[in-house]
């Protein structure tokens, strides 16, 4: 006779079911006839049990972690190709290696359009999120405007703080829009309190000497960059956009296909 595996009792059903053991619950049916038949030893039949729970909850974790970094597209490091961007291999190594996030230090990712800013951005939280951090991913209008949107309830703090739960905050796109004089202060706000607390990794078109044009004020910028670049890992981005050499290849590809016979 082969045994099948017959529902689990009430009573363990509701304790799994209370504890919420998922996995447990729903492999242990199949498992108790299989360590039965297969004589398991019990120190067997846990570990099998414990480690299907942990697998479980480690995956979902991961999941609930990427779906809180918000990123905007999915970037991953090995796609990105190294030997095409102006980052040296050894700065990129160490940033793929994300000893920053534990050392608190702030990638500063500098270069014009399409050289890969968010590409490694995105991609270095991506691999941060799968190596357990939590992540968060703004464009550095996203981030004001939610700041913003603490102004009017007097919780900026809170707002700030709750950002700040994350291990790495990356802001994309600094720059991109001019900050009124709060967006500004309220920017700074942000950076200050993330200041030696947690990683931030932060993409702009501008060079810093050029940071003037979007924060209004000389004094909030200055304080601004100061505590940024204090503990940073500056890159700079150089050279032709990637977007523009994609859609060269794509026309020359065309051409190609349109003048075959
Ligand atoms: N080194 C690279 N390897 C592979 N793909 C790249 C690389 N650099 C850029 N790309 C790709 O080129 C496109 C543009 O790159 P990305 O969006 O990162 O540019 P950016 O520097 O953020 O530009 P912008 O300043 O306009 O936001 C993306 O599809 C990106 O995946
Ligand atoms: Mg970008």
């Amino acid at each position: 006779m082969v045994a099948t595996a017959a529902e689990l009792p009430a009573d363990l059903e509701a304790g799994l079911r209370r504890l919420k053991l998922s996995a447990i619950r729903k492999i242990s049916p199949e498992l108790l006839v299989t360590a039965k038949t297969q004589r398991w030893s019990p120190e067997e039949f846990l570990r099998t049990l414990l480690e299907a729970e942990i697998a479980s909850r480690d995956l979902s974790n991961a999941r609930n972690r990427m779906k809180a970094a918000a990123f905007p597209v999915t970037k991953t490091i090995d796609e990105f190709d190294v030997g095409a961007s102006s980052i040296p291999r050894p700065t990129f190594e160490y940033l793929a290696s994300l000893e920053w996030i534990r050392a608190k230090e702030n990638p500063v990712l500098i270069g014009p359009a399409g050289t890969g800013k968010s590409h490694a951005l995105i991609a270095l939280g991506h691999s941060a999120v799968e190596n357990g951090f939590r992540v968060r991913y703004f464009t550095a209008a996203e981030l004001v405007e939610t700041l913003y949107r603490g102004l009017a309830d007097n919780s900026v703090g809170r707002v700030i703080e709750s950002i700040l739960k994350a291990d790495v905050i990356l802001v994309d796109e600094i720059g991109f829009a001019p900050l009124d004089h709060t967006g500004a202060q309220l920017l700074f706000r942000f950076v200050a309190a993330a200041y030696e607390r947690r990683a931030l990794g932060i993409a702009s078109h501008w060079p810093f000497e050029e940071w003037g044009r979007f924060l209004p004020e000389h004094t909030t910028a200055v304080s601004l960059l100061d505590r940024l670049l204090h503990h940073s890992i500056i890159v700079v981005t150089e050279g032709e956009s990637f977007r523009m050499k994609e859609s060269k290849a794509r026309r020359t590809a065309l051409k190609e296909v349109i003048s075959t016979p």
